[in-house]
């Protein structure tokens, strides 16, 4: 590990604040160990990050009380039991308030292992491990935490923040072509939302990003970090422009609901959602065509999904976008655009504009439901 490779951020909270820091040979190198004050640690994670990375992390815990919890992979994992299955463990090695908990792995491993690190004792340490690109740019920063229901996606959880996240580059070196493309639709969020000079950088190095080329991928992964660490920091608890986050989510986590969070990776989820909204935000006359079709393009040469499943069902769909958590006294409000880098929340959208857009989507799908 060359230091100078080491890309290093915080995140600002007022008085709090943490570190991020993203490079390759972290998990061995960097002194994240350090961070952890009391003597009782549970590490979190899952059946295809633990054979590649999990030798690595225990090694640097010599001489604590260590317990690990390796989970099935996937998002069907988010789910009260493995909470309660998590503080069966802390329960079990008696741990103190001083615990820490690890998330060694991806957004589902980080999600859970928050909350569980923010109820355990009503709240203690957590480091996150991430080892996907999703994760490393979007859900191991920012402190939301949380588990899925059947009825909805991340509907119970909490706001805690980890004390560190240490982004091992090298570990993207076993993560699946797919997950990758997955997590390159959180790098396009970042430019879709706020920066139009970064979604043209994301443009010109589409293909280095798919190689895995380092310097692009190191790249990547602080400009957007930057990006959500300074949202973070004006708005923690997403009283406001946090929100904007979320563009392309409230489709994307009615499309993951619907097919029970076995389908669709998450990232491939928000791929969809934020062509839909960028679709919606033209029908409603608030932004041009073309912006939406530069964003498909895109994502489309990133290897994403930009067009509804098939079988996708436009009502059901509606209905699950009813129950999502930035909906207030029943009305819709949705993330929307008025073109490249320019999103904005709607309080109040009309439904049957999104379901004229969802049925058209479904209609266009080249695979219709037999
Ligand atoms: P994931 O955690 O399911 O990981 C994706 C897959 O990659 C899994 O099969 C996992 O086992 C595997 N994997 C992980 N690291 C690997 C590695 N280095 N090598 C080989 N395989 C590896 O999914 P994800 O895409 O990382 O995260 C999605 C989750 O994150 C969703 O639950 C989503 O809701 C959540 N999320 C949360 C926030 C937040 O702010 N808290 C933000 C975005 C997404
Ligand atoms: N991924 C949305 C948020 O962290 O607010």
């Amino acid at each position: 590990m060359t230091p100078d490779a080491i890309r290093h951020l915080r995140v600002e909270l007022g008085a709090r604040r943490y570190p991020i820091r993203i490079g390759p040979g972290l998990l061995e190198h960097d002194a994240w160990p350090d961070l952890i004050r009391g003597r009782h640690v549970l590490i979190l994670t899952d059946e295809n990050v633990a054979p590649h990375y999990l030798e690595r992390v225990q090694a640097r815990l010599a001489g604590r009380t260590c317990a690990t919890r390796i989970l099935p992979p996937g998002e069907s994992q988010k789910t009260l039991a493995r909470f309660g299955e998590a503080l069966g463990d802390l329960a079990a090695m008696k741990a103190s308030r001083d615990a820490t908990v690890i998330a060694l792995g991806g957004g589902v491993i980080g999600d859970l292992s928050g909350f569980v690190a923010a109820c355990w004792m009503r709240g203690i340490a957590f480091v996150q491990l991430p080892t996907t690109l999703l994760a490393m740019v979007d859900s191991s920063v920012g402190g939301k935490t949380a588990v899925d229901l059947p009825q909805g996606k991340n509907l119970v959880g909490a706001f805690h923040q980890p004390v560190a996240v240490i982004a091992d580059t090298d570990t993207l070196a076993t993560l699946p072509d797919r997950e990758l493309s997955a997590g390159l639709a959180e790098v396009v969020k970042y430019g879709a939302l706020g920066d139009a000079g970064f979604f043209a950088w994301l443009e010109a190095h589409a293909e280095a990003l798919l190689a895995r080329d380092a310097a692009a991928l190191g790249e990547a992964i602080e400009r957007s970090c930057r990006h959500k660490a300074a949202i973070v920091a004006r708005d923690e608890t997403e009283q406001g422009e946090r929100a904007l986050l979320n563009l392309g989510h409230t489709f994307g986590h009615a499309l993951e609901t619907a097919d029970a969070y076995g389908g669709l990776l998450h990232g491939e989820a928000v791929a969809i959602g934020m062509v839909l909204a960028a679709r919606l935000s033209t029908r409603l006359g608030m932004a041009p065509a073309t912006d939406g079709e530069r964003l498909a393009a895109l994502l489309a040469r990133l290897r994403l999904p930009v067009g509804l499943p098939a079988g996708s069902d436009p009502a059901q769909l509606l209905d699950l976008m009813r129950l999502d958590k930035k909906n207030l006294s029943g009305r819709l409000r949705l993330i929307l655009w008025q073109g490249m880098g320019r999103a904005l929340l709607v309080p109040e959208v009309d439904e049957a504009a999104v379901l004229a857009v969802l049925r058209k989507d479904a209609a266009d799908s080249p695979h219709p439901a037999g």
